[in-house]
């Protein structure tokens, strides 16, 4: 069966860096891997031998067990609409511009299609191991919640939300558009909005059972899936992580809590015997800033009761292959996945 490692946290911490390293460390092994990953940076992406934006994966040049594919969230959702609607409904949901928005502005949007993506890919029996880089969203617990956001939307809460009360028909839903509120909406959006965005939310309501029937495999996926989730030293991140593993109710795996990008402890008390006083105040400040993040993360670890692992600082941007390996290798190796057989 195929493994999965869903590489999540805040904006900006370094998953997109970390879930390659993972996948390199893993390819490296012999595993067939593929590391599906959101937006990389361009000498990144080169390093993982991707060469466009596209589900389909491109192989690495240099290391052929490990595939990469740059998710996206327009093509899933096309995907998506045509898995699950009828063909003439399908047409119509992808020339409209909002299907366009759900896609790309919803978080839960392009979330989803990235569950749907990565359940294709684990179902397909190609790889022993996919590595998820998740789309930048509230620590990552979008994605988790995704599936469950995407029904409410199609099941109708949003038609519900405009209506007041129960599930209209097509039919009523547009007499009781009339509603004042909706209709000042309407005059000043320009006449004939409501019309459309009623048309559509009708016609993504097609999509319904197909999303709740893939819901179900996606959420079984992700109840097996390793959990790592990364931070910094740094206060924004902090609190999502601390979110993250406070709002799991009834999930009771232990994620892998990487702090990235951290000072070493060495820096701590360094001392030069330079007297150069710019050098020594230098010196100092860093030493202050690796003794803070050394007490920011004994204090988490105490608050969860939960191990990190520390992810070094690099001075240069972690793009090479051997490098991405070197600085995932201490994840890799907590995540103790078995042996292919
Ligand atoms: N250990 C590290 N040392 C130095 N730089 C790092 C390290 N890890 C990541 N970076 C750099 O930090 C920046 C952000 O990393 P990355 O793009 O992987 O984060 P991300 O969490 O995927 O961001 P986003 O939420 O925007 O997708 C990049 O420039 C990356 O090269
Ligand atoms: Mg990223």
């Amino acid at each position: 069966m195929t493994d999965i490692v869903l590489v999540a946290g805040a904006g900006g911490v370094g998953k997109t860096t970390l879930a390659a390293g993972i996948g390199v460390a893993a390819a490296l092994e012999g595993r067939r891997t593929l590391v599906l990953t959101v937006d990389p940076a361009r000498r990144l992406a080169t390093a993982l031998g991707l060469k466009k934006l596209s589900n389909i994966a491109d192989p690495n040049p240099d290391l052929e067990t490990l595939w990469a594919a740059m998710l996206d969230a327009g093509a899933s959702w096309e995907a998506i609409a045509r898995r699950h609607a009828p063909p003439e409904v399908a047409e119509r949901l992808v020339a409209s511009p909002f299907f366009d928005a759900i896609a790309r502005q919803f978080p839960a949007g392009a979330a989803y299609a990235a569950a749907e993506e990565m359940s294709e890919q684990v179902e397909n029996g190609a790889w022993d191991l996919v590595v998820v880089d998740t789309p930048p969203s509230s620590g990552g617990i979008d994605f988790l919640t995704a599936p469950a956001q995407m029904r409410a939307l199609v099941g109708g809460r949003v038609l519900r939300m405009l209506t007041g009360g129960r599930l209209p028909g097509r039919k009523t839903f547009f007499d009781r558009a009339t509603k004042p509120a909706l209709r000042l909406m309407d005059g000043v959006l320009g006449g004939g909005l409501l019309q459309d965005v009623g048309d559509f939310l009708f016609d993504l309501r097609h999509t319904y059972d197909g999303i709740a029937l893939r819901s179900k495999s996606i959420a079984a996926h992700m109840e097996r899936a390793h959990m790592v989730l990364v931070t910094t030293n740094d206060p924004l991140p902090l609190i999502e992580a601390d979110r993250f593993v406070v709002e799991r109710p009834g999930d009771t795996r232990t994620p892998i809590i990487v702090f990235n990008r951290t000072l070493p402890e060495a820096w701590i008390g360094a001392t030069t015997t330079v007297s150069n006083p710019r050098l020594v105040e230098n010196l100092s400040r860093w030493a202050a800033e690796a003794a803070y993040q050394r007490d920011v993360r004994a204090s988490w670890e105490e608050r969860h009761n939960l191990p990190v692992v520390d992810v070094p600082w690099q001075a240069d941007t972690p793009n090479d292959i051997g490098v991405l390996k070197t600085l995932a290798d201490p994840i890799w190796v907590r995540l103790a996945i078995a042996p292919v057989p």
